[in-house]
């Protein structure tokens, strides 16, 4: 593992620097340079390129994206279609919005490079729709990328056709789960559906699909230009590269950072954010947004890395950090996820939709101080039974954050059961 340092500018080195407006900017500080690289090789060799650098997706669940990138040139049926998810619906996350409105051609070129690997000729960019800022930059550079002839028919004379359009989401926050995702292009209700087969070999129009996140295709020019093997030595054995960092809650000083994979979340609140406003102390923080776990302030040390971090059952997920000074109420702060979940549940299964349900129903026992043991104990049933049973990541993970209160601040549960009963567990 190399030294880690904390603030490690690779995919934001451009913010601020150039005019996100001018493709002319981009391409004098070494935009477009990875394409025509990579047009000058294979599919594969860059497919192997990915895999040596070790990358892993920034959508949230961590998939080795060299191992997508694989199997959707590999799987059979056209036409092939590539989607960039640009959907960001997780309550505090909004790096994604940065990465289009500073540099929208990293992106774009990091897509085309993917696209031309896996021999695809039509691409989607999927925004948020509220997101109007980021879905006007990137449509106005999409057109110079047109214009420059990075775009379209005979790219830089190499005989590839390539061209995307932008899809704007309807602000459904399931509309960023891949397959709920596809059905909306399709112009269907926004669901998600039983996976396998997944969207490699069964996407868009049932077609092979590569869909991957933002912060994901930005990485891809640079491991280009870089080389995997050089990319595999930022970060750490487990997790390679940089990691972009939605910093929020009770903090100093909030926003976007870029940080080297194997930074600890203490740094990150301390050093990048300046720690608590007035001093206060930490009671929790929440990692990845609203889906993820929570940890308390003794477990600030741990570091971003996908395999320190499993051992504990954690993720960093899409890399949101949500400080909570000492003045939380750790129930109402529940609550107000389970209510998020339950109105963007998109109903389909019963254990998401009746479970989230029922969470609330058992979430205002507690706060209203009439809880049994009995409501305790069903309570972790229902969610073990969510995470098990719901078809898809919002119902499978709606529960994380209140199962880790009751792993780290079990109290907060008990000490609200009514005096009245003995069983207390
Ligand atoms: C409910 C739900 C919402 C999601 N929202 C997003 C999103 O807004 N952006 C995103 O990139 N991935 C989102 N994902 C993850 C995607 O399904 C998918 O895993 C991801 O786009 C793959 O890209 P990656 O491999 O580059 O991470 C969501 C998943 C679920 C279950
Ligand atoms: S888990 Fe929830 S969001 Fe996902 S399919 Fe089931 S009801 Fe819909």
């Amino acid at each position: 593992m190399s030294n880690i340092e904390i603030t490690k500018k690779i995919l934001t080195a451009r913010f601020d620097v150039i005019n996100h407006d001018s493709i002319d900017e981009y391409i004098s500080h070494n935009g477009y340079t990875a394409l025509k690289k990579a047009m000058a090789t294979t599919g594969e060799k860059i497919i192997s390129e990915v895999k040596t650098a070790g990358l892993k997706g920034r959508g949230g669940a961590g998939f080795p994206t060299g191992l997508k990138m694989e199997s959707v040139l590999q799987a059979e049926g056209l036409p092939k279609y590539i989607i960039c998810n640009a959907d960001e619906g997780e309550p505090g996350n909004f790096k994604d919005r940065y990465l289009m409105e500073k540099d929208p051609h990293q992106l774009i070129e990091g897509i085309i490079i993917c696209a031309y690997a896996a021999n695809i000729n039509h691409g989607y960019i999927f925004i948020r729709g509220e997101y109007i800022n980021a879905i006007n930059i990137m449509d106005k550079a999409l057109e110079q990328a047109r214009v420059n002839g990075y775009l379209g028919d005979n790219i830089l004379d190499s005989g590839f056709n390539f061209d995307m359009e932008i899809y704007t989401g309807a602000g459904s926050y399931i509309c960023g789960e891949e397959f709920a995702l596809l059905v909306t292009i399709e112009g269907k209700q926004g669901r998600a559906t039983y996976k396998p087969p997944f969207p490699t070999t069964c996407g868009l129009y049932n077609k092979p699909t590569q869909i991957n996140n933002v912060e994901t295709f930005c990485n891809i020019p640079h491991i280009i230009n870089m080389g995997g093997e050089e990319f595999s030595k930022i970060g750490t054995d487990s997790s390679k590269g940089t990691k972009l960092v939605c910093l929020s809650g009770n903090i100093v000083n909030p926003g976007l950072y870029e940080v080297e994979l194997g930074t600890s979340i203490r740094d990150i609140i301390d050093k990048l954010g300046k720690g608590v406003p007035n001093n206060r102390a930490i009671k929790m923080v929440q990692l990845g947004g609203a889906s993820g776990p929570v940890i308390p302030e003794n477990m600030l040390d741990i570091k971003l890395d996908s395999k320190e971090m499993s051992k504990i059952d954690l993720t960093y997920g899409s890399g949101a950090i949500i400080v909570m000074d000492d003045r939380i109420d750790i129930l109402d702060i529940l609550k107000r996820i389970i209510e998020f979940f339950h109105h963007e549940s998109c109903g389909k299964c019963t254990p998401c939709r009746e479970g989230l349900t029922q969470m609330l129903i058992l979430l205002d026992r507690f706060i209203d101080g009439v809880a049994t043991s009995d409501d305790l104990a069903i309570l972790e049933i229902l969610m073990e039974t969510m995470n098990q049973a719901s078809i898809c990541g919002l119902g499978q993970a709606a529960p994380t954050a209140t199962q880790k209160v009751l792993e780290y601040f079990r109290e907060e549960f008990t000490s609200k059961i009514r005096s009245t009963d003995s069983n207390v567990v």
